[in-house]
């Protein structure tokens, strides 16, 4: 009996350890994510870090760089123009989450149309969020969830947008609306991000739905996720996964599931 113990016990450890290697190196199941991560020499702009192991494709790549791209047909410009260096944070936001392989421990089930899995928590690095925050404090926004609660619906270029919104917004204009886009639903006032966003973890934790966690921790500390990265000197997110997959916190309720079930699954096979 207790051999029999004994043999169930390994088994269920390698199952466990497998499945934690396994988020070490893995797309997640969304809308343009390849299935397993590859070399990619093309990626286009700020997702080129990537290049040497990525989730995204060079197409997707290129996708994440354009206004109201066919990635999404997310319109950046809702309320008027994002500022250049607001939106290349948004655009390195779209490479990590297209592009990264280093993610899998922040996988979780999404059940929406478009996507089975999304991201919860991943913590970013203070740098990051902060530096994000400050280069759009003075960008305009009508919503802090950006993935919930739009206006989707086909308006023609200039119809209605801007009914219900008071005529000092009038600079809110969306640039060349086009049908099929998000537009501010009514009643949301289009005004500064540090309003909607007032600290810095506010905007990475709220606009996306908690897809990010705001930390204290440091870029280069293996702690926490970079956005930004030199590939010069290799991808630090890698080690960060690895860290997370080790040493649970929010990271990976799946495998915990497996492991907690594995060993009554296997005795009931004896
Ligand atoms: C959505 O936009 C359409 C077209 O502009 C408009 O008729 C409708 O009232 C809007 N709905 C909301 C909830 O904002």
């Amino acid at each position: 009996m207790a051999a029999r113990w004994a043999v169930l016990g390994l088994l269920a450890a390698c199952v466990a350890s497998a499945a934690k290697e396994s988020v070490l190196n893995m797309c997640m199941d969304a809308k343009h994510h390849k299935t397993q991560p590859g070399p990619e020499g093309a990626l286009h702009g700020q997702c080129a870090p990537w290049k040497d192991n990525a989730c995204c494709t060079a197409e997707t790549s290129t996708g994440a760089h354009q206004d109201q791209s066919y990635l999404y047909d997310f319109n950046w410009n809702h309320c008027g123009a994002m500022p250049e260096k607001c939106k290349q944070h948004f655009i390195q936001d779209t490479c990590l989450y297209e592009c990264s392989p280093n993610l899998g421990p922040w996988i979780d089930q999404a059940d929406t149309s478009w996507r089975r899995e999304r991201i919860l928590n991943v913590p970013l690095c203070k740098e990051d969020c902060e530096l994000w925050w400050e280069d759009c404090k003075d960008a305009i926004t009508c919503k802090e969830n950006w993935h919930k609660g739009w206006n989707w619906t086909s308006a023609r270029d200039g119809e209605g947008w801007l009914e219900g919104v008071q005529p000092q917004l009038a600079h809110c204009r969306p640039l060349s609306p086009s049908p099929g886009t998000n537009r501010c639903p009514r009643g949301f006032i289009c005004q500064p991000f540090k309003y909607v966003f007032p600290r810095p973890g506010d905007l990475c934790e709220k606009i996306w739905s908690n897809s990010y966690k705001y930390t204290t921790e440091h870029r280069g500390g293996g702690r926490c996720i970079q956005m930004w990265f030199d590939p010069a000197n290799g991808n630090p997110n890698v080690a960060v996964a690895k860290y997370y997959a080790q040493n649970g916190g929010d990271a990976s309720p799946v495998p915990r599931a497996v492991l907690l079930l594995l060993p009554a699954a296997l005795l009931s096979l004896l």
